[in-house]
């Protein structure tokens, strides 16, 4: 039997696993993160070996594979595909893996026994939507070893309950609220947060306040210790009209519709060098 090329070339990414301790000291001496969506193996491979710091298998894969409207419909069983596919590739990406709706918040132990199944295909973290009300839940898993990353700001299996895909704390009722929520998980023992279209002035607030709590933005400005972004955005394949907050990485800034694009790769390696540099978010131009 033949093994396709793909699937036994041995990765060229030579640096050594990301954890929890090396993300801390990069970000404590300023060094930006560097996350991306992955939902398999091949593009785990790429990403990888491009430096991307971590994968996120985002329940984003309801819409960017599935080709569902919300995130609502993924399922746990999903997750946890998808979490195999990237991790039998990945060999040095902090790899975190979203909890799906309906899958963790009736319980700690609900969550816990969903975390499991997802550390077990491979997750080294597990994310969850959701503030203070979910506080004894990240406490639960943080104290039995499963690190966990909160998402705060637009959450999107809460989008029916939000009314859309909108700038979240833009008031100071709703500031507050988030301020709460964000020391809330703080607290709970969160190491990571991710906050979603948020201005970016309170993303900065946020991230300076819990600095034990590295906050990754999506649409939130450049004060974050990192940044994500849904890879298919990335790469220029999200159909209809651009969200301000993501960039076209395929493209050179300012290049005409026709010129030739960057290979994937190099464009994930763009996106790599720019946060890092800081030139990713440009805040007049991406944020809120
Ligand atoms: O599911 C996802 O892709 C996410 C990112 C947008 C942060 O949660």
């Amino acid at each position: 039997m033949s093994v396709h090329p793909s699937a036994s070339a041995a990765s060229p990414a030579a640096r050594p696993a990301l954890s929890l301790p090396r993300l801390r000291e990069m970000s404590a001496r300023g060094e930006k993160i560097a996350m991306l969506t992955c939902y398999d193996a091949t593009f785990a491979r790429v990403l990888d070996a491009a430096g991307v710091d971590a994968l996120l298998v985002g329940d984003s894969l309801g819409n960017v594979v599935q080709g569902q409207p919300s995130t609502l419909p993924v399922s746990l069983s999903h997750m946890a595909y998808h979490t195999e596919c990237v991790a039998r590739a990945n060999t040095a990406a902090w790899l975190i893996a979203d909890l799906p709706f309906g899958c963790y918040e009736a319980s700690p132990q609900q969550a816990f026994d969903a975390a499991v199944t997802l550390m077990r295909a491979g997750a080294r973290m597990v994310k969850l939507e959701g503030g203070g009300a979910l506080a004894e839940t990240v406490r639960f898993l943080v104290d039995r070893g499963i690190p966990v990353c909160a998402h705060l700001g637009l959450t999107p299996q809460r989008v029916f309950a939000l009314g859309g895909f909108r700038v979240q704390g833009r008031d100071e009722a709703a500031a507050a609220a988030l301020r709460a929520d964000a020391a809330a998980m703080a607290a709970a023992g969160a190491a990571m947060l991710v906050l979603e279209l948020v201005p970016a002035a309170l993303a900065r607030e946020i991230s300076q306040a819990h600095p034990q709590m590295m906050t990754i933005g999506i649409g939130a400005g450049a004060g974050t210790a990192g940044q994500v972004l849904v890879l298919h955005d990335l790469l220029g394949l999200t159909p209809g009209r651009r969200p301000r907050f993501v960039r076209d990485f395929t493209r050179e800034p300012g290049s005409a519709p026709e010129a030739p694009g960057l290979t994937i790769a190099a464009a994930v390696a763009r996106y790599v060098h720019d946060v890092k540099a800081g030139v990713f978010p440009d805040e007049a131009v991406h944020a809120f």
